[in-house]
């Protein structure tokens, strides 16, 4: 059985979701696409034969689709989750779950409202590191004990430029929010305390937003995970993760498809975004959504709770951001 998905929001991500479900996903075609913008959801729409639309409602009321893509602004993540789970239509909702705790409570409670009375939750949740084939071994490593428990985790996380209305708040509810998921499922271990500081601002910096910053994070295990977020350090797109354990360190490899030497160098191609970083991951990521669909299994994808979980981590690192002390998490 095919699944006939409707993606709302068809920007970046939203271009790649419907570009991946029309030409490397089995099992899956692209039915409707629905954005504010009359244009882009016609321009994204059109190559892959699918209707466009400018009201995510009429998408999601479609008998035409049988599942949907959230990939629209976070601010809109969680009344269109919830309009999902009120017509009964699973959903893969990109991260964050929501900006707000509040938010998130919401979805949590409507999700488990319907896993009380179905068996089985509704709504998937993108964060896609737990796809990517380096931090899936990376884990590996971290839980076959092979060289000893782990002691330090320590992540860099840049981007080229951040968007103009990042702030402060919005780089941990938007981007930290990445660690803030991988770390614990990463370790196996719920993220207990966080501290935040300010690097040197960068001159690239829009007003609003601390850029670079260093996060730190203390898991239930007494693991000290540190986090360099920096949205705007222009040269490109880069993600670092290392586990320093016992005996011995992992760390992920930069992929990079070339290298190249000339005038007695040699050097290898940052991208400019995240997408060539996290390909894999996206596509593997949609394809277990898929399959579990249509083999009617639950969802191998992160969850309503999980969203909840690193949501509260954001929020205690925002209040650390303000006080530059350490915060507990509270995840009551
Ligand atoms: P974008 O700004 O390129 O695209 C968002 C699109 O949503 C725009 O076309 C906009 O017109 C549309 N939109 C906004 N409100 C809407 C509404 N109420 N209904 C329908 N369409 C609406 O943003 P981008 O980078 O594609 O991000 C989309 C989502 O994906 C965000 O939640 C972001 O946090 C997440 N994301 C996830 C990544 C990952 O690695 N998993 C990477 C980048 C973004």
């Amino acid at each position: 059985m095919t699944i006939k998905v409707g993606v709302i929001g068809a920007g970046i991500m939203g271009a790649d979701h419907i570009s991946n479900l029309a030409s490397n996903i089995s099992g899956a075609s692209v039915s409707y696409v629905a954005d504010i913008d009359a244009d882009r959801a016609a321009a994204a729409a059109v190559p892959v034969g699918a209707r466009a639309t400018t009201d995510p409602g009429e998408l999601i009321r479609s008998k035409d689709v049988d599942a949907v893509v959230i990939a629209s602004h976070d601010s809109t993540h969680a009344a269109l989750i919830l309009e999902c789970l009120q017509g009964t239509k699973p959903v893969l909702c990109e991260k964050p779950l929501a900006p707000t705790i509040e938010e998130c409570r919401e979805v949590v409670a409507a999700d488990e409202e319907i896993v009380a009375a179905t068996g089985r939750s509704l709504l998937s949740l993108g964060f896609m590191r737990r796809f990517d084939p380096g931090h899936q071994e990376l884990r590996r490593f971290v839980r076959s004990g092979e060289a000893g428990g782990p002691l330090m985790v320590h992540c860099v996380s840049r981007n080229s430029t951040s968007a103009p209305d990042a702030t402060t708040a919005s780089a941990v509810t938007n981007s930290a929010i990445h660690e803030l998921d991988a770390i614990p499922w990463l370790l196996g271990s719920a993220i207990t305390e966080v501290a935040w500081h300010a690097g040197k601002r960068t001159t690239a910096a829009p007003d609003g937003l601390q850029d670079p910053a260093l996060m730190l994070l203390r898991t239930a295990d007494g693991v000290l995970s540190t986090l360099e977020l920096f949205l705007n350090a222009r040269y490109g797109y880069s993600t670092r993760c290392e586990v320093v354990a016992e005996r011995g360190t992992a760390s992920l490899t930069e992929p990079a498809l070339l290298g190249t030497n000339a005038a007695r160098s040699h050097s290898t191609a940052y991208p400019e975004d995240w997408r060539p970083r996290f390909a894999d991951a996206y596509r593997i990521e949609l394809q277990a959504w898929i399959h579990a669909l249509q083999r009617g299994e639950a969802s191998p994808l992160a969850n309503a709770r999980d969203g909840l979980r690193a949501a509260q981590a954001a929020d205690a690192m925002i209040a650390a951001a303000r006080t530059g002390l350490f915060t507990k998490v509270d995840y009551s």
